[in-house]
């Protein structure tokens, strides 16, 4: 069982940071590796930081569930006099400036369910410390701003766990009497806590090199279980390129002698950066063609690149506490975004990422838990890894390049090392780095870090005599924190076509050169105005390309307008998101009408634009043929209306699929596979697209489509094809018993394989899924243990399957609620995740309402609720 705190914890706020009253120099551990019990023995060199006050701080130590046999200092063994303990915190008074502390604790892996600290998966031990796991393994000062040198020796049965790993290098190891081994490993470098790692087991490995731009050789190895070594290789390709790429983007190199990846399938999120030692949910490492998608080959290289890219930004550099968390995240995920553009299509990476944001960020945003990307307080930090944080931050990080260059943003990112290599800061030490390395002044930026929400950005264009005058204006949502607040510095990209639908040079009146076809313009004011000359009348503006700042833009494009920005503006983007707003414009009256207006010949056309343009990128084409999902038309009402949302939505596909209907079936069949399974990026972009018509037309319920699907499914050679004529059979609601007894027999022993067969079924948008998932919970694959599988049948449940998991019966709420009372016993991170399905419960009409309220009510009263997810069901009820 985990350890449960019980009763409420207070929020802790940014405000309130004070420095440590202690540093820890060196650590020493000591870990007897067993998997019911392990013995840590950690010895501490202390010493006391200066303070301003004089005063002197006890030590303050950490600690959660340890089994304590023994505190000393200096050799000398304390009573339970010596300190108090409160909370998680013990209270150590020491009369000098320096002491060795050691301490001597009993931890239980094999009882650990929450998958923090040290905990067995599968035959493996290995460690989660981020954020406050290193407090369930031993005391310590267990915070960022304490940085240490670490050296760890391990110790267990050699059969057992042959492999003994931990950070930095192996200095020394050897055998023991009874079959019993040990390896020692120091980290040269000073790490927070949270950087720790440990790993031991019956590992297989696969092992390359890779030679720094100064002629380094770095040993790398990735480490599975041996079952899936085969599949280890795409992983290591991505290392490579990552490490290669770091070097010539921005010239950063490695700095230890190895690096580690290891794969577990036990992993509460997707990887984590340990210094030297990554350990990786499996879902982000194992790949081969016949296993994993295109998706999942694109995402291992992201995940791989964003941990490696941690090594310069969050551990060489870390955040003083976990309030800046940004600070690293958002950095981190704008590397691992340009990354993937630099090496596939920067156009598609946009649009994907803009449209994530506005899907699942904006969201955030207008529930419960909104915060800003540096949060003002919070009750469970593990609550706080949102994509607020994460892509928001990373949004907020792309305007410093937006707004000083890429030369500029360099520069400031260059002066950010120099000066706080082997530092832990502050968000405003980042912003001041780039202020200064380029020599302006950046205090208004500042902003972007404490407004919480989305900001609206309104614009209007009116004609004054030759000119053309944009005018814009900004504002932030209602929050109490964001009083006081003013204007953000928003980097807005415009350009407008002319009546032939070309670009035209962007010119503000009182210049004489013509300006660039797109304009940089900078809003730091509430409003604004700009004007523009030799602009003609009929010009159509193309406002925010690039997505240049993350925020609501409010336009009142006419629907014709609309259409020629999806036909013909070059900023894909743009392109994407006027296509969006044509088909919401369909939607919104099919929602409100009940059904579909009589012309839709804007979007007909557009969409056969795209369909007869030769020259277009299939990756692009997929994207802009893409409807908005049920989710982000549900985003914008109140109350929703889930089955007029799906009625609309499908019956908009159907139109759309029966006038194209040749035209899809002659992409199907122009795009369908020739010759073996290629990884290069043509024939990655023309699945994407193949499959995409694919499904468009069997989820259309067409009789063409289910009989390519099941051809499809037949003879595919890889899992993108496979899984596509899948899910085109399961959500389009043809008969798939065969297809998926077939796939099952085929993976029921690929524990990642059979994560998307229970997704997909998780997702048939049918009132009956709430029956299938009780099913699904019984399959022997299924384990309420395993996030990826809690995550694939009831995580896609209640959050990808609005029409099941809102059924009028409220019989998808229970299912979800009981998931969750099990969930919070064993894993409090992953249900607290989970329990946000239930943070728009106000705004799904009376009686949803009240049964998503019950649920909520029914957690808040369980006893022993874990924080994490006490923090969300409160907020979610609006209860202090
Ligand atoms: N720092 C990790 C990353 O962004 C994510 C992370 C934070 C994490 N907390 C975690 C991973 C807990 C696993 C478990 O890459
Ligand atoms: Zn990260």
């Amino acid at each position: 069982m985990s350890i449960r705190h019980g009763a409420s914890r207070p929020a802790i706020e940014r405000s309130s940071y004070s420095p440590p009253g202690w540093q820890v120099e060196q650590v020493e551990m000591n870990l007897v590796l067993a998997r019911e019990s392990t013995r840590v023995t950690t010895r501490l060199t202390v010493r006391r930081n200066p303070s301003d006050s004089g005063a002197s701080a006890p030590l303050e130590l950490n600690g959660s569930g340890l089994e304590t046999e023994s505190i000393s200092v200096d050799g000398r063994r304390l009573s339970t006099e010596d300190y108090r303990i409160e909370g998680e915190t013990l209270h150590l008074e020491l009369p000098e400036d320096r002491a060795t502390v050691e301490t001597v604790v009993t931890i239980h892996p094999a009882e650990n369910t929450a998958l923090e600290g040290l905990y067995a998966a599968g035959d493996m031990l290995l460690t989660q410390c981020e954020a406050e796991g290193f407090r369930k393994i031993t005391w310590y000062p267990d915070r960022p701003d304490v940085m240490a040198r670490f050296r760890v020796r391990l110790e267990a049965d050699r059969s057992e766990f042959p492999i003994l790993l931990s950070n930095g290098n192996c200095v020394e190891s050897g055998e023991l009497a009874d079959d019993r081994h040990y390896a020692v490993w120091d980290d040269p470098f000073a790490k927070p806590s949270y950087l720790f790692a440990v790993v031991a087991g019956d590992l297989a490995v696969l092992e390359d090199t890779h030679t720094t731009a100064s002629g380094r050789e770095v040993t790398l190895k990735v480490w599975s279980d041996p079952a899936d070594l085969d599949r280890l290789q795409w992983a290591m390709e991505s290392l490579k390129q990552a490490m290669r790429w770091d070097e010539q983007r921005f010239g950063l190199e490695y700095d230890l002698d190895i690096y580690h990846i290891v794969a577990t399938h036990d992993f509460n999120m997707g990887a984590m950066e340990n210094k030297g030692l990554n350990i990786f949910n499996s879902r982000y490492v194992l790949a081969d063609p016949e296993t994993a998608t295109d998706a999942d080959f694109e995402a291992i290289e992201a995940v791989i690149g964003h941990e490696y890219f941690h090594n310069w930004t969050g551990n060489r550099v870390t955040c003083r506490d976990w309030f800046q968390l940004t600070l690293k995240e958002g950095l981190t995920v704008f590397r691992d975004q340009e990354f993937t553009s630099d090496l596939r299509s920067r156009g598609v990476k946009r649009i994907q990422d803009a449209a994530n944001l506005k899907a699942r960020q904006f969201l955030e945003d207008a529930g419960p838990m909104a915060h800003p990307v540096r949060p003002e307080r919070y009750i469970e930090i593990n609550n706080f890894y949102t994509s607020t944080v994460y892509e928001k931050g990373a949004e907020v990080v792309r305007m410093y390049q937006t707004l000083l260059g890429r030369e500029g943003f360099r520069k400031g990112l260059d002066l950010y090392f120099r000066r706080h290599d082997g530092q832990a800061v502050t968000c405003d030490d980042f912003l001041a780095a780039m202020a200064d390395a380029n020599d302006t002044n950046l205090d208004l930026f500042e902003r972007w870090y404490r407004q919480t929400g989305t900001p609206t950005l309104r614009a209007s264009i009116r004609r004054e005599g030759e000119e053309t005058v944009l005018a814009l204006s900004q504002n932030l949502t209602e929050h109490p924190d964001n009083r006081g607040i003013g204007a953000l510095m928003m980097p807005i990209k415009v350009g407008f076509l002319d009546a032939d639908n070309r670009s035209l040079p962007v010119t503000l009146s009182g210049e004489d050169e013509p300006g660039p076809e797109t304009r940089l313009l900078v809003l730091d004011q509430p409003q604004a105005e700009f004007r523009f000359r030799d602009l003609p009348e009929e010009a159509v503006p193309s406002l925010l390309r690039d997505f240049s700042a993350p925020v609501k833009l409010i336009f009142d494009w006419s629907a014709e307008e609309l259409a020629r920005l999806a036909g013909f503006d070059p900023d894909p983007v743009n392109r994407h998101q006027a296509m969006r707003r044509l088909s919401e414009r369909v939607l919104d009256q099919a929602i409100a009408d009940a059904q579909l207006p009589n012309n839709l010949d804007l979007l007909e056309q557009a969409w056969t634009a795209v369909f007869d343009d030769d020259s277009i990128d299939p990756a692009l084409a997929a994207e802009l043929l893409t409807l908005p999902t049920e989710n982000e038309l549900a985003q914008e009402r109140d109350p929703v209306d889930v089955d007029g949302i799906h009625r609309a939505r499908s019956e908009l596909r159907s139109h759309l699929a029966g006038k194209l209907e040749t035209r899809l079936l002659d992409r199907i069949d122009e795009l369908a596979p020739q010759g073996p399974w290629s990884g290069d990026g043509r024939a990655v972009a023309e699945r994407s697209l193949h499959n995409h018509c694919l499904e468009m037309l069997a989820l259309a319920g067409r009789d063409s489509g289910a009989g390519r699907a099941r051809e499809q499914f037949e003879s595919a050679d890889n899992m993108t094809d496979r899984m596509a004529a899948l899910r085109a059979l399961v959500l389009g609601g043809h008969d798939a018993t065969a297809a998926l007894e077939s796939f099952e027999a085929r993976y029921r022993d690929n524990a990642l394989v059979m994560d998307k067969w229970f997704a997909v079924q998780a997702m048939k948008p049918h009132g009956s899924t709430v029956e299938k998932i009780a099913e699904l919970r019984n399959h022997p694959a299924f384990r309420m243990t395993n996030p990826n599988k809690v995550r694939a049948v009831i995580g896609v449940f209640a959050v990808h399957n609005p029409v099941a998991f809102h059924r009028a019966d409220g019989a998808g709420y229970r299912l979800v609620g009981e998931a969750l009372h099990e969930l919070d016993e064993l894993n409090p991170q992953v249900a607290a995740r989970l329990a946000g399905a239930f943070n728009r419960w106000r705004a799904y009409g009376e009686k949803r309402s009240a049964m998503m309220k019950a649920e909520l009510e029914e957690l808040a009263a369980k006893p022993g609720l874990s924080p994490d997810v006490e923090e969300i069901v409160t907020a979610a009820l609006g209860v202090e």
